[in-house]
């Protein structure tokens, strides 16, 4: 089993996850804001790379069952429904509809992975369950920091980091690529205090001066929400386990 990161999704062309097994990062605050969207009932979340998709596609939606969501400059987008942060996705607001999704980057970084044959959605708040299906699953693994723009970011090669500890944890033997070890000694330097760690770093400083400090307390908390959402024909769905889907039949 090998583990690799990638520092940001724009090193690589959209064909390079094909047949891959992906997980996506953007804890502040894309994968944070679909796991929570997932949590509280969403029926998918559909991510998408541009804003005019977006809105093309929610033209064919009907009946209230669909909502618009996302953000530009960590600010809701005008005429959508809801904004990027995970406290507005509430059970009341979210049970039962479908969620269009764009991001700056997050959204876009699930989009680019689209041809992975298992891809998966991380943030702090799923962590731990996530590297226990990895290993289970014991494929190959490429982790994708999205970033910012297509630049490096620390938070989510923190959470990388974070990730593939816990991984190595389980599986002693993993081969490690240099940015899988570069992730390891960032989350070692500064994974010990996530929530400050978020609170100092570019884009979490830009999200409390919005006024979002209060995400930042939510997306820095450790599996507080412990199910796995995945990418499956262009929607996100929650991962329902071989093993409780049986017991429930
Ligand atoms: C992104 O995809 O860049 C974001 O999640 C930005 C944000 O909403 O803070």
């Amino acid at each position: 089993m090998k583990i690799n990161v990638l520092l940001s999704p724009n090193n690589v062309d959209d064909l390079y996850f094909n047949s891959k097994t992906t997980v996506v990062i953007d804890v502040l605050r894309a994968t944070s804001v679909i796991l929570k969207a997932l949590n509280s009932g969403a029926r998918e979340v559909i991510p998408v790379g541009s804003i005019d998709f977006a809105m093309k596609i929610s033209v064919h939606a009907h009946g209230g069952h669909t909502l618009l969501c996302g953000e530009r400059n960590t600010k809701i987008i005008e005429g959508f429904d809801l904004g990027n942060s995970p406290l507005e996705y509430t059970e009341e607001r979210i049970s039962g509809k479908s969620i269009i999704l764009f991001t700056t980057n997050g959204s876009k970084a699930i989009v680019k992975a689209k041809y992975s044959e298992k891809l998966l959605v991380a943030s702090f708040n799923n962590i731990s369950k996530v590297a226990e299906h990895l290993i289970k699953l014991g494929n190959d693994v490429e982790i994708i920091s999205s970033g910012a723009n297509g630049i490096f970011c620390l938070e989510d090669t923190i959470c990388a980091g974070a990730l593939i500890k816990k991984m190595i944890k389980m599986k002693s033997d993993i081969e490690l690529t240099d940015a899988t070890n570069a992730s390891l000694v960032l989350n070692e330097k500064y994974g010990s205090n996530i929530k400050k760690m978020m609170q100092n770093c570019e884009h979490g400083k830009l999200l409390m001066e919005n006024g979002f400090e209060e995400d930042i307390d939510f997306c820095s908390t450790v599996d507080n929400i412990p199910q796995i959402p995945y990418y499956t024909g262009g929607e996100i769905k929650l991962l329902v386990e071989e093993s409780k889907a049986s017991k429930k039949a």
